[in-house]
């Protein structure tokens, strides 16, 4: 192997993902060197604190504190982005891609935030962006979306993408364990954010949507674009009354394209699904995609969506697909030239008004129990056009309250809208009403 080229490796991050990947590389290293036939070497990294105490041992020589330096550095071919947030991490990504680098990273938010500079900057001095483990973990979505699925278009991508929320929602239904408690258990365990309000308000399931939603529509959608919804106002109650539905409740991106009319829309919220769903069985840390093309049908990918191995499965693959692209192996490159090659749009994909969204709601609201409530309730929900199609009634802390969960027929996002407004304005509703929707995928 000594004539073998040698492919020299930089690692800006070595925090969890970071350690993970240096430690299961240092593991395959010797497989993957015969399988690619080239030499790996482990060459630098850098960190926040030199000082702090680290599952991977390395030489004092290989670390710095400055990513750019490793970034730049002109011994170093590809660089693993894996510092996370989108100052730092932005700069190391586009100075190393300005170098003509391969940059691998597992940053959605960055991705989501400035995909289209990034991409422009690789496209303009030969460099590659991969990024297989921005969305979905150990789940190999990004290849099974532009490699797998090439054939096909994508009325309907759904899922859960966030492994924290899968967890916490979970443990809430499962152990009817209150949600600070598990969120605390999620963190320590390596699923969540740095910032964990990116997890439990929806933002890192809505950078994984963009994500996506760019592979299949080549369309950026910003958060900004979406409905984007988080799990915390859930309480274990819901569980109680959605399983009484005979519905689960898990978080959900869901990526919607009609053909007919060419629009576009994506959405992140909890929703209830019925429990008989397979991906409302999908529970802990796994995520699940649905993903239906025109041509394949309905294929579905679950899998570890967070933490330390499935992350790192996803970088080292990201690794191997940037080893043939510096050896010019032509399979590699075509598939890295999607997002590296010349800018491609689709024709006509254009964004959905978000009021134009149609489900089935479900309504938790906290009202006065006295005579005549149900009726106004009834009421402002009639002035908008919006169909009740069952009540649940229960008392409710303190005396005199009464907990009302409602489900609706078929409505839409404006809609319901007007109705929370109306409802809101109700002297007998005593707190902000809970909405969330309800999956019907017929796959
Ligand atoms: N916080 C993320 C999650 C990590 O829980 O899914 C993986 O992207």
């Amino acid at each position: 192997m000594k004539s073998a080229p040698l492919i020299r490796i930089g690692i800006c991050g070595l925090g969890t993902v970071g350690q993970g990947v240096w430690r299961h590389l240092t593991r395959v290293r010797g497989d993957l060197e015969t399988r690619l036939g080239v030499r790996l070497e482990l060459a630098r990294a850098s960190v926040r604190d030199l000082r702090k105490p680290r599952s991977v041992r390395l030489a004092p020589s290989r670390l710095t504190t400055d990513a750019l330096e490793v970034a730049t550095d002109p011994n170093i071919d590809i660089v693993c982005e894996l510092i996370g947030g989108t100052t730092v991490a932005r700069d190391v990504t586009l100075a190393a891609l300005g170098c003509g680098k391969v940059v691998i990273s597992a940053n959605k938010a960055l991705i989501c935030g400035h995909g289209a500079e990034i991409f422009a900057m690789a496209r303009k001095h030969g460099g590659h962006f991969l990024f297989e483990a921005s969305v979905a973990g150990g789940i190999p979505i990004i290849k099974a979306l532009r490699e797998g699925l090439v054939a096909n278009r994508f009325p309907l991508i759904y899922g859960i993408l966030n492994g924290t929320c899968n967890y916490i929602l979970t443990q809430m239904e499962e152990q009817d364990a209150p949600y600070t408690a598990v969120l605390g258990e999620a963190k320590r365990l390596g699923y969540a954010e740095a910032d964990e309000s990116l997890d439990v308000e929806g933002w890192d399931t809505a950078h994984k949507a963009a994500v996506l939603a760019y592979l299949a529509h080549r369309t950026w959608v910003k958060p900004s674009q979406m409905i984007v919804e988080g799990i915390d106002r859930i309480t274990p109650a819901d569980f109680k009354h959605a399983a009484a539905l005979g519905y689960g409740i898990k978080l959900l991106a869901v990526i919607a394209r009609d053909f007919a009319t060419d629009e576009l829309s994506v959405r992140v919220h909890p929703t209830l699904l019925p429990e008989s769903h397979v991906v409302a069985k999908v529970s802990g840390v796994f995520n699940a995609v649905s993903v239906r093309g025109d041509v394949a049908g309905t294929t579905l990918y679950i899998g570890r969506g967070a933490g330390q191995d499935a992350t790192s499965s996803a970088v080292i693959s990201d690794l191997v697909d940037a080893v043939s692209l510096l050896k010019n192996d032509r399979r590699a490159f075509i598939t890295a030239r999607k997002e590296s090659g010349p800018e491609q749009r689709a024709p006509g994909c254009r964004l959905a008004p978000l009021g134009h969204i149609r489900c089935r709601y479900y309504l938790r609201l906290k009202v006065s129990d006295e005579p005549g409530v149900l009726a106004r309730i009834a009421a402002a929900m009639a002035a908008q056009k919006v169909s009740i199609a069952s009540v649940i009634q229960s008392a409710q802390e303190p005396a005199g309250s009464a907990s009302l969960v409602l489900t609706t027929h078929v409505s839409d996002e404006r809609a319901m809208g007007a109705t929370l407004a109306r409802l809101a304005r109700l002297g007998c509703v005593q707190e902000p009403p809970l909405l969330l929707r309800i999956g019907d995928f017929a796959d």
